[in-house]
């Protein structure tokens, strides 16, 4: 219908790189921007971090960037993500895990060739080290299906030195059932997600109630189960089951918790926040921005809409 030929030129847009020079070039307000991406600098990234915590909203932090084929770049990225963290921990955000960090693997040199896997795992590893230091923890940010296995074999590395990292599922897979089940033991941090990216037929769910269903059997699995699960939708839906599920399985609010991304149902935060469960917010910034808003515009018209009035009204 049209608002699958919307999403698909949308996600179509995300990997064009001409698309991408126009819409970059173009007089964006930062107003337009700014709904969903806290700003340009690491100081962006803090004071919205100190504002959410007013209402006891816990975040994760994402500098955005990805595809990286140029190993200085990777470096580069690596490196901010250590001042982040130094400056978290200075305003005393990172304790008990307050604020952690979301890192994409392809933003720390996973795409580039040959030896990328390595690359990633060392600047994660870095990363990961700072966050521990700090006394808090990372979650790697999952990419197209083609990145999967390598994104969980460097998963399994960075567990051995830092059990607490984290990482995404994403339901729209037809082995994310099964990963959850790997996935689903003591201390393993898994945040659950319908997937973002435009994936073929043969390794993903297409119809929006498939993904749905998918969601919903992956949710049993990971709340039955011993690991620590984090379900990342604001589909009202699905957060319903959630908890349904959670109360069914005897959870108490402190073995899991809600995430939701800046700018999106910020109401609906505050309240899973006021009634005594864990919610996070995924915060980005930086700017490069065009990937993120573009898969943000193709998951729901109105984001689009309100992208376009921006650009119209510049
Ligand atoms: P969906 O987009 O289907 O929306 C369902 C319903 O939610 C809508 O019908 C509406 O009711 C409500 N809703 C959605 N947007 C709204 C809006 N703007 N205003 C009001 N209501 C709205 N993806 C990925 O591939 N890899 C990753 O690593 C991550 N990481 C990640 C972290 C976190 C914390 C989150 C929340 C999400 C991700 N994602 C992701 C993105 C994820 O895969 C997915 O694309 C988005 O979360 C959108 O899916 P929903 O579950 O919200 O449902």
């Amino acid at each position: 219908d049209a608002g699958d030929v919307l999403r698909n030129s949308l996600l179509w847009m995300a990997d064009s790189s001409t698309v991408r020079a126009t819409i970059e070039k173009a007089p964006v307000s930062r107003s337009v921007v700014k709904r969903f991406v806290a700003g340009d600098a690491i100081d962006d990234a803090v004071s919205v971090t100190a504002e959410l915590r007013q209402t006891n909203r816990m975040v994760t932090i994402d500098y955005l960037g990805e595809d990286t084929l140029d190993l200085a770049l990777a470096e580069r990225t690596r490196d901010t993500y250590l001042r982040l963290l130094a400056a978290l921990s200075d305003r005393g955000l990172t304790e008990g895990g307050t604020a952690e960090v979301s890192v994409k693997l392809s933003a720390v040199g996973q795409s580039l060739p040959g030896d990328g896997e390595r690359v990633a795992l060392d600047n994660a590893r870095a990363i990961c080290e700072a966050a521990r230091d700090a006394g808090t923890t990372v979650t790697l940010d999952m990419e197209d299906h083609t990145t999967t296995d390598s994104t969980l074999s460097v998963l399994a590395e960075l567990r051995k030195d830092f059990p607490s990292t984290g990482a995404v599922l994403q339901a729209y897979l037809h082995r994310t059932e099964g990963d959850c089940r790997d996935l689903a033991y003591e201390g393993s941090r898994v945040r659950l997600c319908k997937g973002a990216y435009k994936e073929p037929e043969s390794v993903a769910y297409q119809a929006k109630e498939d993904v749905d269903k998918s969601y919903v059997r992956c949710l049993k699995v990971l709340l039955a189960g011993a690991g620590y699960p984090m379900v990342a939708s604001h589909d009202p839906r699905l957060l319903e089951i959630a908890r349904a599920l959670a109360a069914h399985n005897g959870r108490s609010h402190d073995s899991m918790e809600y995430q939701m991304l800046l700018g999106i149902r910020p109401g609906e935060q505050r309240r899973i926040a006021d009634r005594g469960d864990t919610m996070r917010v995924y915060i980005p910034f930086g700017d490069e921005w065009y990937g993120y808003l573009m898969r943000r515009m193709a998951e729901k018209p109105a984001n689009t809409m309100f992208f376009l009035r921006g650009l119209a009204t510049k």
